[in-house]
């Protein structure tokens, strides 16, 4: 999670204000839970893990950092949340349709999921596809923080 808030937030010596971070901790005792890394809004953070494993600690037992939210909300809410919001949603998929500037505006409604380390289970794939597209980077499998970094890439220099 560290490394994926790394590359959606931070560049060389300034961090991307455009951007909003989200992730689904699905583990025990308090899951489904969304944690939200707001760009516009984040201050007080480095870029080193320890800075990071702190404020996650700090936020998970409810002190305010700011910029930063957490909620009891399942992936499928923030999905459908998003989509009603009128987020292009893109589900991050080495079978999907290969990425292409025509397929992908820069805009600031898109919404890009990535699986972990695990990938999604077949369900939470299906339930995204309800609303959104599979896009590919290629056939190789990447890291979910090094796909975050190339989306970033290619949307910067569209
Ligand atoms: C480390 S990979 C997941 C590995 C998992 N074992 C699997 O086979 O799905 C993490 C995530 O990165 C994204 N990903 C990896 N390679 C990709 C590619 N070439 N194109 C698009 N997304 C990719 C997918 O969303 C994937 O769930």
């Amino acid at each position: 999670m560290y490394q994926c808030i790394l590359t959606s937030i931070f560049k060389s010596q300034a961090h991307r204000h455009d951007v909003i971070f989200h992730a689904i901790l699905n583990g025990p005792p308090n899951a489904p839970l969304h944690v939200q890394i707001s760009g516009e809004d984040l201050r007080n953070a480095h870029i080193d893990e320890s800075s990071w494993e702190q404020i996650i600690r700090n936020v998970l037992h409810k002190k305010t950092h700011a910029g930063i939210t957490i909620e009891r909300c399942s992936l499928q809410e923030i999905i459908k949340k998003k989509h009603q919001e009128g987020s292009n949603i893109f589900l991050l998929d080495s079978k999907g349709d290969y990425f292409q500037k025509s397929l992908v505006s820069n805009d600031e409604n898109n919404l890009f999921v990535v699986g972990d380390h695990v990938g999604l289970s077949r369900n939470e794939e299906g339930f995204i596809m309800r609303y959104g597209r599979k896009l590919s980077l290629g056939r190789e499998k990447y890291l979910a923080a090094s796909c975050i970094d190339i989306i970033n890439y290619l949307l910067d220099s569209n």
